[in-house]
């Protein structure tokens, strides 16, 4: 998802590259049937397709048949049986001048996957051949309609050597299998439902399966599988609990069954995203399935059951119905995003799951909308569609679906949902559909809801509460403006839901929340029957993607932290608390620092509080989100004075903390919610002890390293000790990489936790660990465990010398001949560089131009760019 060139270089709005939404047509010849051989060789394979093509009604009865590819030739070219020579290679698309109105075109291709680093096609991973296919991948496997509004039915046979391949996998089910000759065997797979040529995928490798079975609530038995390399069986558990629990709370959240017999899932270790919904075969990034105690965090464990969840979702909300085109893409992902948020809360804690997804989306999609390369959840345009796999289109889009689903209510969504799933069914389908259905079938106008699909950046809401003691009431003015991309802010009309309650100022309780609809620039709202002047409690639960600004006085906010009973407002009420001071801090504003104080040690004094859930409240706002409430970014001034209040707090409760670190002590290993609280209290508790500089914090965070029985406190002790000058850091370091050096998914901890150092060495860390034997920019995991991790380090990748910035241009610029998706993913962190004081500012704009100055980008990396230096 990323790109350059010089300033003057950005393209014009006309250039032929760019694809416009507005210019959707249908396409001119659908595919209804498609079957495919491959004779796979790990630098030769064979690709033969034939393709039963159908002239649309609509299309000219000379519409040329035009088939997508990238980087193909075609060996030989069949038309209803005899060859065909008439046709034209165009921008790598193949075009046939045709005649009827239906043909059997045949084509065979040949493909190196062992050259095949984009990892976008059929690539080799570890001897092993996989297909990634979203967004426009299909195309470098075969002449293809490569869009997402022609649906074909696949009939595949895959032969390869025995040995090297003992697993052959594709879509749907398989049919039959057999011996050939010269130790050769094959499979036949036939997908039963029509699909875009995006979901399709292939497998061929040394493989061994989890197996396991599950029974859909109208009885019928579906087959599971995981699929993994020999040694990895054993990390399989979590994944496999996680796809039944997903199977089954579709069926009852959503009324979705499975529909096939077989249900497949591949672990590959080298893989540009988190996974791929492939019909019946998702493909799986290996960090999203593979998991035990001694080498995953708690985090690493919610990771995998969400994006299970997520991919086997897809089913439905993606698969069965699909997108028309490609600006349609939040139709499948926000929704589904939305869908696999829901369950995760489902199945653990929704208050801390609201937390983790509201802090995803302002570490993520609040400055997307916030830099130039800002969009709407559903694009006008692109270069690259690549790039738009964003935080946008997944996360903003799921909370449009949430606003639906709040002013619905479940019920009625849930009738909207079904009557989108039965109109359009085996359809591609546009955003514009599901909004309709959600308005047909539950019974609700979203005219100007609609407004969110179009359009760019975050709304502000101002929020004043007034009270009249005479009357008895209060009174809420609300007002509302928008800009994106860093523009000055103006009057907006959103459709924003706001989850509100009056607390009283002394108890905190409240006579029920209510849903306020804020549809107008400015409106107020008056509420009755209120004595005392009250302490607003607004957009609770984060109802509504937006910011607030907030006219709350620091006392208020202070008594909502230990008094709101939703718990996000609650957490909130913190962080605003926490920001306020510190935003003033850093800009020299005098602020009252006794009152955070005593905040927090209200709630660590609180008996009833949750404790996974204290150790959220007491956590500081990340030095990435306090630049992001500033005018002008600072980063070494942010980091002071949030080490400075980190290390007050550390002071202050250090006997609490202390006592606090003792009760989490961990027993036997377990992922129950108590065990899972105490490991991450414990974690943070350590974090504020080490902040107080006492002398013992290095032995402490050692010992927990050296004691620990599981990677969450492995990795908390190693976090801690990664930013100290003691000799306990270099042990631990030694230590890890020689316990975990074989396995990959560990080893990018050990890349990650140095590169997020605070020392002031982590620069020429970095810069030596991308010199280190195991470091390498062939896999997408060991790149972003590296420099994605450095690119977030604020204070060191942000080091006034411009060496960080220097060190991602040339990574960027080296990554990108050889996977242009991945490189062009780190041009937003300098893309922001016009938030930044003059000095950095100017060193980050000179990083892009370095890039924009390279020849032969990839379309990736520069459209990323030009839009970035535009
Ligand atoms: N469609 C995948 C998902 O969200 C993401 C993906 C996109 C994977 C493009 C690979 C390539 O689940
Ligand atoms: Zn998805």
């Amino acid at each position: 998802m990323l790109d350059i060139q010089t300033t003057d270089a950005a393209i014009p709005a006309t250039d032929p590259a760019t694809i416009r939404r507005e210019d959707y047509r249908p396409p001119d010849w659908f595919i209804p049937e498609i079957e495919l051989d491959f004779q796979l060789g790990l630098e030769r394979t064979v690709v033969r397709s034939k393709l039963d093509v159908r002239r649309s009604k609509s299309a000219k009865y000379d519409a040329p048949l035009i088939l997508n590819g990238d980087d193909l030739l075609p060996v030989n070219v069949l038309v209803d049986g005899k060859k065909w020579n008439e046709w034209k290679l165009e921008e790598g698309n193949l075009t046939l001048p045709l005649t009827g109105a239906a043909h059997i075109v045949e084509i065979e291709v040949e493909l190196d996957p062992s050259t095949n680093t984009q990892l976008m096609g059929l690539y080799g991973s570890n001897g092993m051949l996989c297909t990634q296919c979203e967004a426009e991948g299909f195309r470098r496997i075969t002449f293809f309609a490569d869009r997402p509004d022609v649906l074909s039915r696949y009939k595949v046979r895959m032969e390869g050597d025995k040995q090297a391949f003992p697993i052959l996998l594709c879509n749907g089910d398989k049919v039959e299998e057999g011996e050939a000759e010269g130790g050769r065997h094959w499979a036949q797979w036939n997908d039963p439902w029509p699909k875009p040529s995006y979901l399709f995928a292939l497998v061929a490798g040394d493989l061994v399966a989890n197996s396991d079975s599950f029974t859909t609530r109208s009885g019928k038995e579906v087959e599971l599988n995981i699929w993994v390399r020999d040694g990895d069986l054993p990390r399989t558990g979590h994944a496999m609990q996680a796809l039944k629990d997903s199977m089954r709370w579709d069926e009852e959240v959503y009324g979705r069954e499975y529909d096939l017999g077989l249900f497949n899932i591949v672990a590959v270790s080298d893989f540009n995203m988190g996974a791929m919904e492939n019909k019946g075969l998702n493909v799986f990034n290996s960090r999203y399935i593979l998991a035990d105690p001694e080498v995953a965090t708690d985090a690493d464990f919610d990771g995998i059951e969400g994006v299970v969840a997520h991919e086997y979702f897809h089913n439905w909300s993606g698969n069965r119905v699909t997108c028309r085109d490609w600006f349609q893409l939040s139709l499948k992902e926000g929704f589904t995003v939305f869908r696999d948020q829901s369950f995760s809360a489902d199945m653990s804690s929704a208050a801390l799951k609201r937390i983790e997804d509201v802090r995803i989306l302002r570490a993520a999609q609040f400055p997307e909308d916030a830099g130039p390369l800002a969009h709407p959840i559903r694009p006008e345009s692109y270069q690259e569609i690549s790039n738009f796999y964003t935080a946008t289109v997944y996360n903003k889009g799921a909370e449009i679906i949430r606003m639906m689903h709040s002013m619905m209510g479940a019920e009625n969504f849930r009738k909207g949902t079904d009557l989108y799933f039965d109109r359009h069914d085996g359809e591609a389908a546009t955003c514009e559909d599901f909004v309709v259905s959600m308005e047909d079938g539950g019974g609700i106008d979203l005219t100007q809801f609609r407004v969110w699909y179009r359009t760019p950046g975050t709304p502000r809401v101002s929020a004043k509460l007034s009270h009249n003691p005479q009357t008895g009431t209060a009174t809420l003015e609300l007002k509302q403006s928008i800009a994106a991309g860093g523009a000055k802010p103006g009057p907006s009309e959103m459709v924003i839901p706001l989850r509100t309650a009056l607390l009283n100022p002394e108890t905190g309780e409240h006579d029920g929340e209510q849903l306020l609809i804020l549809d107008k620039a400015e409106q107020s709202f008056t509420f009755e029957g209120q004595n005392d002047h009250p302490v607003l409690s607004i957009n609770r639960g984060f109802s509504a993607p937006i910011i607030l600004e907030n006219s709350r006085t620091a006392e208020e906010l202070a008594f909502l932290s230990s008094h709101d009973d939703d718990p996000f407002a609650r957490f909130e009420a913190m962080q605003q608390l926490m920001t306020g001071y510190l935003t003033a801090q850093i800009t020299g504003t005098p602020a009252d620092r006794d009152i955070i104080l005593q905040a927090i040690g209200a709630v660590l004094a609180d008996e009833n509080i949750d404790r996974a859930f204290l150790a959220e409240i007491i956590l500081l706002p990340t030095e990435a989100f306090l630049g992001d409430q500033m005018v002008e970014v600072d980063p070494q001034a942010i980091h002071d004075a949030r080490e400075k209040l980190r290390g007050k707090i550390g002071v202050q409760f250090e006997r609490k903390f202390r006592r606090l670190y003792k009760q989490c002590v961990p027993g036997e290993f377990s992922l129950s919610a108590e065990a899972r609280a105490d490991r991450k209290l414990r974690n943070v508790t350590l974090g504020y002890i080490a902040a107080s500089q006492v002398e013992d914090a290095a032995e402490i965070a050692y010992d927990q390293y050296c004691d620990a029985n599981n990677m969450t406190a492995m990795q908390g002790a190693l976090g801690v000790l990664s930013h100290l000058d003691a000799e306990e850091r270099g042990h631990a370091f030694e230590s890890f990489y020689t316990r975990f050096k074989d396995n990959a998914l560990v080893l990018d901890k050990w890349f990650t936790m140095q590169a997020m150092s605070q020392r002031s060495d982590t620069i020429k860390r970095v810069d030596a660990l991308s010199r280190h034997p195991d470091f390498t920019l062939a896999n997408p995991n060991r790149v972003r465990a590296l420099y994605g991790a450095f690119a977030g380090n604020q204070v060191r990748f942000h080091d006034p010398s411009g060496r960080g910035y220097a060190m991602i241009a040339d990574m960027v610029i080296a990554l990108d001949p050889q996977n242009p998706q991945t490189a062009a993913r780190f041009i937003p962190q300098l893309g922001r560089w016009r938030r930044y004081e003059r000095g950095r500012s100017e060193l980050m704009r000179l990083a892009l131009e370095k890039i924009a100055a390279t020849s032969n980008l990839s379309k990736d990396v520069a459209e990323q760019v030009s839009k970035s230096l535009a």
